[in-house]
């Protein structure tokens, strides 16, 4: 058969590192290995009821069977911007500060695709959420990766970053609570972002993909809670983890104006919106009970508490995990991650994400899901202590 040529843009795309780790683990599955899954970020509990419900009385409505409105409906804009007020005590515009989109996975590319050019440069942290990467690299643009180091509390050290650097940087990637690391960030280092995206002029994207999952009493900040932030960037936000709608596909951004109408822009010639029945549950999720949110963290971190803890207790060491759904879990002396991946697969049946699919600073260690129950994580500990003792 022939063979296209794919585009330049397509050819840049980095490999999906995980999906040849996933095949993997279905190779060891198929040859009848007893294997448990922890190396991914699938929430593994249903959608609130009260949220599912809401959908199937839209399903109804004639009026979601037609177009959308193009950037999404006047309801769920409002009502992100009363969730924004309510949860944070943050004013948003709803008509200038809100766009929706069909998840965060692809307004993070479209942003790259809004505001870089070639030889642009993106600050991305590293390890870090792999599909920051992806539109960086379509645009052509160049990626100068912000270490994060435990010893930093997994925090970036702006002063690392080089005086070029800073001069062709257009866009900054954040995200707290931290996907791998499990880490959170304090007031002070979203008012030095806000100092420094000031000064170098840049776009600063706070991706809050884990707003919700916060620890021992810390409700993890929002980006816009500090003054001028909205001045120098946007915050994305998704159902997919706050209300364990992953398969759903809704997010927004909010923040910067004209950020926004970008955004918009680029949509406009990519989407119609998205299926007014789920921009209608989106927004009886935002504006009901949050106690299906609050019962969510609890459960994670009484996950958290018991992984933790069972793999203390067998020797390993464990990166503090103060929010998000990921522990970050040092790899013995010898090891890389992906050895210590593929060893710990080969002997236990344990599957684990090694950090260098999340970057290059991401070597060193593992990131292991909390989005198993604890029956799961309780089998898992067994193994992993097992492994140690070998
Ligand atoms: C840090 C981070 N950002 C964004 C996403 C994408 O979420 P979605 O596309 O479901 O909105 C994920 C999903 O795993 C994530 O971990």
């Amino acid at each position: 058969m022939k063979q296209f040529q794919t585009s330049k843009a397509i050819q840049r795309l980095p490999d999906q590192f995980f999906a040849t780790m996933i095949d993997k683990l279905n190779l060891y599955k198929n040859r009848g290995y007893d294997t448990l899954n922890l190396g991914q970020g699938n929430p593994d509990q249903p959608t609130p009821s009260h949220i599912v419900q809401s959908l199937q009385e839209a399903a109804e409505n004639p009026d979601f069977h037609k177009y959308p409105p193009f950037h999404g409906y006047e309801f769920l804009k409002e009502a992100v911007a009363e969730f924004y007020k309510r949860e944070y005590d943050v004013d948003i515009d709803p008509e200038t500060e809100v766009a929706i989109m069909p998840g965060s996975k692809t307004g993070l590319v479209e942003l790259s695709q809004c505001f870089l050019d070639p030889g642009d440069v993106a600050l991305v942290p590293d390890p870090g959420y792999p599909d920051y990467w992806s539109g960086i690299e379509m645009v052509g643009a160049e990626m100068k990766s912000m270490p994060l180091r435990e010893e930093n509390g997994f925090l970036p050290d702006y002063s690392e970053i080089d005086k070029e650097s800073w001069e062709k940087a257009k866009l900054m990637f954040l995200n707290y609570p931290n996907n791998p690391t499990g880490a959170m960030a304090g007031e002070d280092f979203f008012v030095e972002t806000i100092q420094e995206a000031e000064k170098n002029d840049v776009c600063v994207v706070h991706d809050f993909a884990y707003g919700a999952i916060g620890f021992d009493g810390n409700k993890p900040l929002s980006f816009m809670q500090f003054e001028g932030a909205k001045n120098v960037g946007v915050e994305v936000y998704t159902m997919s983890k706050t209300y364990n709608m992953a398969g759903w596909r809704v997010a927004f951004a909010v923040g910067n104006p004209s950020v926004i109408h970008a955004l918009e822009v680029i949509q406009d010639h990519y989407f119609c919106s998205i299926f007014g029945g789920l921009q209608k549950a989106s927004a009886t999720a935002l504006l009901s009970s949050q106690q299906c949110v609050t019962d969510l963290a609890e459960t994670y971190e009484k996950r958290r508490d018991l992984l933790v803890h069972g793999l203390e207790e067998a020797g390993y060491h464990v990166a503090p995990c103060q929010g998000s759904f990921f522990t970050w879990l040092e790899v013995p002396e010898g090891y890389t991650s992906q050895g210590f991946a593929d060893d710990l697969l080969e002997s236990t049946g344990l599957f684990v994400a090694p950090g260098i699919g999340f970057g290059t600073h991401g070597e060193g260690y593992v990131r292991i899901g909390l989005n198993n129950s604890e029956e799961t994580l309780r089998d898992a500990v067994k193994r992993f202590k097992a492994f140690k003792q070998k």
